[in-house]
């Protein structure tokens, strides 16, 4: 229930910087606080990609009456709230996991010519794409563009692999689902310098570039993705590099993909440990049979101030919440994305 007089919400982004707003009743938090000409990352404004998520620190705000959240129950319990469907119950106060500069990078629309197709793994496609000189945005490793399926009139959300200082360059890991639109335009049309209409970028899952703490980093399929762009760029950053622990999973050997890619960012990177995981067997050598998300803390516990990244499929993300906490991550430091199959 959000209760029928208007309450008094603060956001506070991480440098620091607070806004105070007063809610309407039966109003979203986000509503109010882009009416209010804050810098709010949001996309869908309808509870499903997660972009507005942040965290519930003081106070009471539910989600609004008719609406629904893709949160899972877990994500809920630590306070997180998604702010396009959440109503003040009470004044209260949310923590918001990106700082004020982050929101200026507005998304924009507009084109990208293909520049490489290729099949990486049995279900994984690599779409290299160059923006156009119509479409022009800066992102944080993390963030996700959309794709106007060609011939359709429905988009997809992608994670982008590449890093910012790559643009225009723009890669992208693409999971081929049977029957899926984007799946059979990949694998039938797709073609050097077709044309695309994408927008971007989105999404409140990147890099927290100013935490020095160690990293974990599980990727279940092409959950990869966002972690090969957040690795890059702490490898580019000057400065002494904390130590990652990247764990990747794959249903089976035939769906592990980018192995040189990793292994080459261990030699360049001599803090990233790697460990590579298939559900099910044979699993070639140096690959584990189980899942990623129990590869993590196996060899002793994981320092308090440890920074994790998630993304894969919902399950995945559940169990490893879990497993994290357990661990002794604090939920606050625990950072997720997650992959719906559309
Ligand atoms: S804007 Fe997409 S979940 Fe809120």
């Amino acid at each position: 229930m959000t209760g029928t007089a208007q309450h008094r919400v603060t956001l506070a982004f991480s440098d620091g910087v607070e806004h105070e707003m007063a809610v309407d009743p039966g109003g979203s938090v986000l509503e109010a606080g882009l009416a209010a000409g804050l810098p709010l990352l949001h996309q869908c404004r309808s509870g499903s990609c997660s972009s507005c998520l942040a965290t519930l620190v003081e106070g009471e705000a539910a989600t609004l009456p008719g609406c629904s959240s893709s949160l899972l129950a877990s994500e809920r319990a630590a306070g997180q709230r998604l702010l396009c469907v959440t109503g003040a119950s009470s004044d209260c106060r949310f923590a918001l996991p990106y700082d004020s500069k982050v929101g200026e990078n507005r998304a924009v629309e507009g084109h990208a010519f293909v520049n490489a197709v290729e099949r990486v793994a049995a279900d994984v496609m690599r779409l290299e794409l160059e923006l156009a000189e119509d479409c022009w945005f800066e992102f944080r490793p993390g963030q996700f563009i959309q794709i106007k399926v060609p011939g359709t009139d429905q988009t997809r959300s992608y994670s982008i692999a590449s890093t910012p200082a790559e643009l225009p360059k723009i890669e992208l890991l693409i999971r081929l689902l049977p029957g899926g639109v984007m799946s059979e335009w990949l694998l039938g049309q797709a073609a050097v310098d077709t044309a695309l209409e994408i927008s971007g970028p989105y999404g409140a899952f990147f890099l927290q570039e100013a935490s020095k703490a160690p990293v974990v980093m599980i990727a279940g399929g092409t959950g990869l993705a966002p972690m090969m762009a957040m690795i890059d760029v702490i490898r580019a950053r000057p400065g002494r590099k904390p130590p990652i622990h990247l764990s990747f999973g794959c249903q089976s050997a035939e769906g592990l993909f980018h192995g040189e890619a990793i292994a080459l960012r261990s030699m360049w990177l001599p803090s990233l440990t790697v460990t590579t995981s298939v559900d099910r067997g044979p699993a070639p050598d140096g690959v584990r049979i189980g899942n990623p998300v129990e590869a993590v803390g196996a060899d002793g516990p994981l320092d308090p101030e440890t920074v994790a990244y998630l993304c894969g499929p919902p399950g995945m993300i559940e169990a490893a919440r879990r497993h994290l906490q357990a661990l002794g991550v604090a939920p606050g430091n625990i950072h997720a994305e997650q992959f719906v199959a559309s």
